[in-house]
């Protein structure tokens, strides 16, 4: 059981005081009846809360899959940047929304965002190794002995040695690759590129775990993601599975995108 202000302001861009002028005002209502009381307990799965009319649908966390164009950075604030939260439409808002990863702000592509601290923690800690694949346009021709080097793991900045990730050409065209990684240091995949003497044009995240972004997103466009979907996300696949479909969506990848 949950207390009525709490369960709507979680839930809105009310303030718990936003939300006893509402109650006062006899704008909320539950199971049909109007309710006074900020403190009456409800159960979130059981009651219909409805404020002015409008149903607050019950959903324990908000998962969304955002299409990330350039220019706008991961993160909740920034003073200077526009945000990727600032492309959530208002009906996916919920408090305590963030990005559970982050893309540079000039990389493009999947970007997943939650409420649910957990699950966040379960996509982007290296130890529960899921495999973030990203497709990236490269300034020079791709060389075989990256394989190597990336399976090897890296040594980038210095000292710090790369988990072992997986690289493969794009056979359409041999500026291309796709890369698989589950750890995310700062600007990694430009890194390790500039580490094997080449440098990255264009990175576009394509898909995280077992899921890949929806090829009918647009840049800036988000997707409310089911259970299921998220369940897909936490599947692992096999990198050459990854390549076979990003290699099949390559040229609608490439328009849609303009990559
Ligand atoms: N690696 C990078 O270099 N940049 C990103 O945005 C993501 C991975």
């Amino acid at each position: 059981m949950e207390r009525l202000d709490k369960f709507i302001s979680e839930r809105t861009e009310l303030s718990r005081k936003d939300v006893k002028t509402a109650l006062k005002k006899g704008e909320v209502r539950v199971n049909g009846k109007a309710v006074k009381d900020p403190a009456q307990k409800i159960s979130p799965e059981n009651d219909t809360v409805e404020i002015n009319g409008k149903k607050l649908i019950y959903k324990p966390h908000t998962y969304i899959m955002l299409n990330k164009p350039d220019g706008y950075v991961c993160s909740t604030r920034d003073g200077l940047s526009e945000t990727v939260l600032g492309l959530v439409p208002d009906e996916l808002r919920v408090k305590g929304l963030f990005p559970a990863g982050r893309l540079d702000k000039d990389s493009r592509g999947f970007v997943f965002l939650t409420d649910d601290g957990a699950l966040a923690h379960r996509i982007l800690s290296p130890k529960k190794h899921l495999t973030k694949y990203y497709l990236v346009k490269l300034w020079e021709e791709y060389k075989t002995e990256y394989e190597k080097a990336f399976s090897d793991g890296l040594v980038i900045d210095g000292d710090e040695k790369c988990l072992p990730a997986k690289v493969s050409p794009i056979t359409h065209d041999k500026k291309y690759a796709l890369v698989g990684l589950c750890e995310g240091k700062f600007h990694q995949v430009k890194i390790m590129f500039q580490a094997v003497g080449n440098r990255v044009e264009v990175l576009f995240r394509v898909q995280i775990g077992g899921l890949p972004i929806d090829g009918n997103l647009a840049p800036g466009e988000c997707l409310e993601l089911l259970n299921n979907d998220v369940e897909k996300m936490l599947s692992e696949v096999g990198f050459k599975d990854v390549l076979k479909s990003v290699e099949k969506d390559f040229w609608a990848y490439l328009i849609n995108n303009k990559l």
